[in-house]
């Protein structure tokens, strides 16, 4: 288990919450962490590949279990989440389920998922309490409903594979929350492993851990401080019409390959286009589809190529894991067309400070994160210059974060400790 300081004040404000509002000691305690991706993205929804690390910035959730039908939910604190003030307890009855737009969609959703995979939950009290920013592009949605998908089986009794867990807690977001997001952001919360990043084949859903070499390499997040949701129907930076779109021309795209020749019209997915066939499918495509394939198959190719830079015998190659992250960010700007100005910025002035070996946004986009890989004894003079350089441009700091590849998520059965 994670024994940071900052872990345990969390895990104490969320167990001190739940005795308070509900006069009862909770069964059983879950950490969950939230994510940051090193390369591959927007492609998990193509059977891609991904490489994310789980981060220590987490989610904490304490839960026990009721038997007369009633869930009562009590947010401690969301950090920077208008949706969950302070304080907030929400009250409903399980066959009342609806989604409606605030933190609630998510204990439904997961509670809808459970339901459908036969799990028996007849009522539960939750607390949850957080360090991990909301709408920064670092996964808290799923972190949360990766949480509480293992708090509840938790108290059936029921201790799932992680694998599991994510596929429950992806259904809960995907199905429940309207959100049809791949599987990168449940897999890594679930599985993710300290001071490892994990390659996740999203067509087999097989994962494997690569060492991060922690040590020299540091993990530096810079929040763009504009929020996005991918949730329809929230009041911020609607990131779900961007991101469906963009699903709907990778359904496009494959359409597009397959009726192009013999050769092609195997293909099952995105991931199966080779890169070699990209010269020829340019000039008969759509040119905003094509380029949008040529994104997902060239960052495909960069998850192992930045494997491969972490995992050399000789040592990990940081300068080519830094110019990985730098073209997945050109194509993330430019052929994908998610990336917005402040994150354009953030990566460009960072390329001028000592230190850094290379930025890209991270996550869906449209707002949120940037990620800096950075030398370890250079990342707080970075941090400040990083921050310094930005504030020149939209003249505010950013929110930044200093983060370790951390484990996945953990369960509990708490004693006041
Ligand atoms: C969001 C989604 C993920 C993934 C990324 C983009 O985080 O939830 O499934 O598609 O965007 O890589």
């Amino acid at each position: 288990m994670n024994s940071a300081p900052r872990s345990e004040i969390v895990r104490s404000r969320c167990f001190d919450a739940f005795e308070r509002e509900f006069v009862r000691s909770p069964e059983i305690l879950v950490r969950a962490p939230g994510r940051v991706n090193l390369i591959g993205e927007h492609t998990d929804y193509t059977q891609g590949l991904v490489l994310p690390c789980a981060i220590d910035r987490e989610i904490w959730v304490a839960v026990a279990a009721r038997s007369d039908g009633r869930v009562r939910a009590h947010a401690v604190d969301f950090r920077g989440d208008a949706s969950a003030d302070s304080g907030q307890t929400l009250e409903f009855k399980m066959d009342g389920v609806h989604p409606g737009g605030g933190f609630d969609d998510y204990v439904c959703g997961v509670i809808a998922a459970l339901l459908e995979a036969d799990v028996q939950i007849a009522g539960c009290d939750i607390a949850i309490a957080s360090d991990l920013p909301m709408g920064a592009g670092l996964s808290s949605s799923a972190a949360l409903c990766v949480a509480l998908c293992h708090g509840m089986l938790a108290t059936q009794g029921l201790t799932p594979d992680a694998r599991d867990v994510a596929r429950l807690a992806h259904r809960a977001e995907s199905h429940f929350v309207g959100v049809q997001c791949g599987i990168l952001d449940q897999f890594a919360v679930a599985l993710g492993s300290r001071d490892h990043a994990l390659r996740i084949d999203c067509r087999s859903q097989e994962s494997e851990p690569v060492p991060f070499p922690g040590r020299d390499l540091s993990i530096l997040i810079s929040d763009s401080g504009v929020k996005r949701k991918l949730a329809a129907g929230s009041g911020e930076q609607d990131a779900g019409t961007g991101y469906r779109e963009r699903v709907a021309q990778c359904t496009a795209a494959l359409a597009a390959v397959v009726e192009m020749s013999d050769e092609f019209a195997p293909a099952q997915s995105l991931r199966d286009v080779e890169a070699d066939w990209l010269p020829s499918l340019e000039p008969e495509m759509d040119p905003v589809v094509f380029r949008r394939l040529r994104h997902v198959v060239r960052e495909n190719e960069r998850v192992d190529a930045c494997v491969a830079a972490l995992s050399r015998a000789a040592g990990p190659d940081l300068e080519a894991v830094g110019n990985i992250l730098n073209a997945g960010h050109a194509s993330l700007r430019d052929d994908y067309e998610v990336s917005i100005p402040e994150l354009d910025v953030l990566c460009e002035e960072a390329s001028r400070v000592d230190g850094v070996y290379g930025s890209r946004m991270t996550g869906a986009g449209f707002g949120g994160s940037a990620l800096h890989l950075v030398r370890s004894d250079a990342v707080v003079p970075a941090r400040e210059e990083i921050g310094a350089r930005f504030r020149a441009r939209f003249g505010r700091t950013p929110t930044m974060l200093i983060v370790k590849a951390s484990d996945g998520a953990t369960v509990e059965s708490p004693s006041r400790s």
